[in-house]
């Protein structure tokens, strides 16, 4: 049985061990700076970044978010030692609270097509595929 985790907002002291949370996670990747994305999430009202801590220590971390419509997250971490023991559910639904009380009512998300293990994570916490067509285009190289 997982310990309850104890969450937060970032604060400036937790870059360094969020970012490793991030690497250790396999979620960085070359072409987004990790520390610009911190500081462009925290800057903007609709946004932010949320840590879950176990004894002191930043175990679990997610970026949040909305665009006035509907909500997304980001980087949906747990310590690559402490998954599978119900942290990431605790996590996901803390991030879902943060949304809702900003009036969000629905949560959309994006992931790898084949990427079958996030899927069943997210599917055991009750989301649902919805057949749409994702479409991007950079506006700034
Ligand atoms: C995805 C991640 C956050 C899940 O965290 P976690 O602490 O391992 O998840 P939990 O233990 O809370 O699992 C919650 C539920 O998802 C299910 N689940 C989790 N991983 C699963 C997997 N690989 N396959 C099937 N089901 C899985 C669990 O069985 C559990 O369901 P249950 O409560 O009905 O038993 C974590 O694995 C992680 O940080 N992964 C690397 C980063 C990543 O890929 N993030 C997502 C980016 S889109």
């Amino acid at each position: 049985m997982s310990q309850e985790l104890s969450f937060r907002p970032f604060a400036d002291q937790d870059e360094e061990a969020v970012i490793s949370l991030w690497e250790r996670c396999g979620l960085t990747r070359p072409h987004n700076d990790p520390v610009k994305d911190i500081a462009f999430a925290r800057e903007q009202p609709a946004s932010d970044i949320l840590v879950g801590e176990l004894e002191g220590g930043i175990v679990a971390s997610v970026m949040v978010g909305h665009d006035g419509h509907r909500g997304t997250l980001y980087y949906v971490s747990v310590d690559p030692d402490l998954q599978g023991k119900g942290y990431g559910r605790q996590l996901m639904r803390h991030a879902e609270g943060w949304l809702k009380a900003q009036g969000v009512w629905k949560l959309n998300l994006l992931l790898r097509a084949d990427n079958e293990k996030i899927r069943a994570f997210y599917e055991a916490l009750g989301y649902e595929v919805e057949p749409r067509l994702c479409m991007a285009r950079r506006l700034i190289d």
